[in-house]
């Protein structure tokens, strides 16, 4: 079971609160959050990509570090640790962002993967004159693949002939190419979203509760065995591990009873012109028509937003990760952290010492992102 860390490469980290005083990504903050992860034997980070927050009291997400010079410097920093950079596909051409990793490639010998994001934000791309229209909402796994078979075969060959609606690329050529093979990795939600990973092989992330979790990651697994390409699955959950459970049940009340309304209603409002109807954006959508903090913490509250929470003492949690370890399918989890540092240290030394799943598990063997799929490729 591989854990990783999202980092808080945006403002906030992933918490739409007032319970923490807003904070400012920093390049301080990132390093050491790695830095502690990578100490505690944790397998990669994974930085995100927003061109434009959600504002509110706290300014959530208002700043975003750039992922691909943020993991490069990462990279430069570190021995071990797994590096995944996002591409926004609508802002960065195939062609430059193959160079990008071919250069985080090397620069940290082969534990750079990718997560691809095609955008559900439109606000945030119409900004920079960069939106392809409403149509592209349903398209934007079909430019997704064209866009990861230009990035493979740039790899692979150093050059491509690409011609298509979506890209015009004429003998174009792009070297050094890696030397590893980079895993690809997706957080699309939606069925359109995990047929593209089926279709292009790699690690589809999930923001969904334990069952819903399985569930997916079932599918997801068949849907790989039709394409015959190597898949896995991952959650995205927060944890809130504390000496005892009343006290991590307590932290969560903070959370939510600070939740930031402004930013919560102004993501959602972006989530509602998003016309694909079941993927990531129509679960905050459902979260707009119901009381906005009312969820349950362990299933999806917008203070949380919308994420997951693994809550409890160190025991508590521990247990409530082998239960979701249990299932073949599920390669690994990707946690946020309401208090970074302090908390990947102590879920280092009080939650992975209890671990079943983590028996004989060895960092330098099994880490960073290469492998984790259920099948062979
Ligand atoms: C782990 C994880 C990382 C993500 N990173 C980003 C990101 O950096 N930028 C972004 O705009 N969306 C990000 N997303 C959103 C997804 O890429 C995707 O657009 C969303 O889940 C909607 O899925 P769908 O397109 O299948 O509906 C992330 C989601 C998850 C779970």
């Amino acid at each position: 079971m591989k854990f990783g860390v999202f980092l808080p490469n945006g403002s906030n980290g992933y918490l739409i609160t007032k319970a923490i005083p807003p904070y400012l990504p920093t390049w301080e903050l990132n390093r050491d959050v790695t830095l502690e992860a990578e100490r505690q034997g944790l397998d990669f980070v994974l930085s995100m990509m927003k061109f434009r927050g959600f504002g509110g009291e706290t300014g959530f997400w208002d700043a975003c570090m750039e992922s691909f010079t943020l993991m490069a410097s990462l990279a430069a920093v570190t021995d071990r640790i797994g590096l995944v950079p996002t591409t926004t596909i609508l802002a960065l051409h195939p062609a430059y962002v193959a160079r990008m990793m071919a250069t985080l490639d090397d620069v940290s010998d082969g534990r750079a993967a990718l997560n691809i994001v095609t955008g559900w934000n439109k606000p945030e791309y119409k900004q920079m004159g960069l939106w392809r229209g409403d149509a592209y909402y349903e398209q934007r796994y079909e430019y997704a693949l064209e866009y990861v078979q230009i990035l493979r075969a740039l790899w692979r060959e150093g050059r491509v002939t690409h011609k298509s609606p979506f890209f015009d690329l004429e003998d174009c050529s792009c070297l050094p190419t890696p030397e590893h093979e980079i895993p690809i990795i997706s957080a699309g939600q939606s069925n359109a979203g995990r047929r593209f990973v089926a279709q292009v092989g790699g690690h589809n992330f999930v923001m969904a509760p334990p069952e819903r979790v399985h569930a997916l990651a079932a599918d997801l697994d068949s849907l790989g065995a039709e394409t015959g390409q190597d898949v896995a699955t991952y959650a995205l959950l927060h944890l809130v591990a504390e000496e005892t459970d009343a006290k991590a049940e307590q932290v969560c009340a903070d959370i939510v009873a600070g939740g930031d309304i402004g930013a919560i209603q102004t993501m959602i409002a972006s989530a509602q012109l998003d016309t694909v109807e079941d993927g990531t954006t129509e679960q905050l959508r459902r979260s707009g028509a119901q009381e906005l903090l009312g969820g349950d913490a362990e299933e999806a509250n917008m203070a949380f937003m919308g994420i997951p929470a693994i809550v409890g003492s160190y025991e508590t949690v521990a247990r409530k990760i082998d239960a979701l370890a249990t299932d073949p399918n599920v390669a690994g989890i990707l946690f946020s952290w309401p208090d970074w540092v302090s908390g990947i240290r102590r879920f280092g030394e009080r939650v992975i010492p209890l671990l079943e799943c983590r028996r004989g598990w060895d960092p330098e063997r099994d880490g960073g992102l290469r492998g984790a799929g259920r099948r062979p490729a």
